[in-house]
């Protein structure tokens, strides 16, 4: 018998998530943020942001985390910020993040205004190297995204805050190396790479 090539060329679970389909709204405000959600990529009022691959995996990991409180560092127009919104509009938490660009920080207001998620977001304004030794309270799940060579430094100042059993999330794990080797080589944590999207590091802060 002759099977076609392309047919044996990828496994079954592969082929089925070939045009996968889009997130689904289960509630009234899933739609909203959704909404805003594709008008924000439709409009292209993103700067470097997460594509919907991983945005969809935040989303996910910090639902499943049943995340309280997620920090972002690099909030850029709210785009990532939207998929966390998802999870924590069902958690009951909310979400701090760290922008320096005055004008990207302003879009992101809007955006999560526009989505009826303001209530749950702290954004906060500056450097982000300054202003994370002033955060106090207990992470859930930490998002890295911002300038690839403060990762380390970011990870240093997040992983005492992050509860044990916690999430660390590095994007574009690629272009920040020693990141990778200090979240790989480091007994307390495991690190797993998500490489669907743009490359992110999943790191577990062990119990
Ligand atoms: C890759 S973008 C973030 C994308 C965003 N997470 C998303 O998916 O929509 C990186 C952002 O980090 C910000 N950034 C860079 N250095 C920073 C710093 N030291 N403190 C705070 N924000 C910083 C940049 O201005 C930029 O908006």
């Amino acid at each position: 018998m002759v099977v076609a090539a392309a047919a044996v060329a990828q496994p079954r679970w592969r082929r089925s998530m070939e045009g996968a389909k889009p997130p689904l709204a289960n509630n009234a405000t899933e739609k909203r943020i959704l909404s805003v959600i594709e008008e924000v990529r439709r409009t292209g009022r993103t700067w470097a942001s997460v594509p919907d691959a991983d945005g969809r995996m935040l989303r996910l990991l910090a639902e499943a985390a049943g995340a309280k409180h997620v920090v972002e560092i690099g909030t850029s127009t709210g785009y990532s910020g939207l998929w966390f919104a998802l999870a924590l509009s069902r958690t009951g938490g909310r979400l701090t993040t760290f922008e320096i660009d005055p004008g990207r920080a302003a879009l992101a207001r809007e955006h999560f205004k526009k989505a009826g998620v303001d209530h749950l977001v702290t954004l906060v304004e500056g450097d982000a190297h300054r202003n994370l030794d002033r955060l106090k309270e207990p992470v859930d799940v930490a998002f890295i995204d911002a300038d690839k060579d403060g990762y380390v430094s970011y990870l240093n100042k997040l992983l005492p805050l992050v509860r044990p059993g916690g999430l660390i999330l590095a994007h574009n794990i690629d272009m920040a190396r020693d990141y990778a080797e200090a979240v790989t080589t480091n007994p307390a944590l495991e690190t797993v790479l998500y490489m669907e999207g743009a490359g992110l590091a999943v790191t577990l802060k062990k119990r």
